[in-house]
């Protein structure tokens, strides 16, 4: 239950917050634009600064919606410019397929 609550609002969010950042309006249709040279590069900077403040998380443990709304609290905690956001994002839901 508390997941649906999650996703929920997550979209909420995403209706407010799409239309002024490209990388996030890319991940919310779901489709990936990166490069597999970018998804690896996603990778690196996951690896490198998803794991400072708590354990690296396991992308398997929510989904790409999900994921979004993490992502949008996140990247700014660790600094990601929107291209990296984007990367790590693409990274993170390449994983779970
Ligand atoms: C500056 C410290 C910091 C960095 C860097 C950081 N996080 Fe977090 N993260 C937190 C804190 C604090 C929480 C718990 C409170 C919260 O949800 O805001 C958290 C919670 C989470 C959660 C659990 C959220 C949930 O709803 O279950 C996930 C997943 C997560 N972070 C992923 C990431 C990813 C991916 C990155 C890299 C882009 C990252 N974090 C970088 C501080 C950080």
């Amino acid at each position: 239950m508390k997941k649906l609550i999650a996703a929920a609002s997550f979209t909420g969010i995403l209706l407010v917050s799409c239309t002024p950042k490209a990388a996030t309006s890319t991940a919310a249709a779901g489709t990936s634009t990166s490069t597999a040279e970018q998804i690896a590069q996603g990778k690196t900077i996951f690896e490198n600064s998803c794991g400072r403040c708590h354990k690296l998380p396991d992308p398997a443990s929510h989904n790409p919606v999900q994921w979004v709304g993490i992502m949008n609290s996140m990247a700014p905690k660790a600094k990601l410019t929107d291209e990296q956001h984007q990367w790590v994002y693409d990274y993170i839901v390449s994983v779970k397929k």
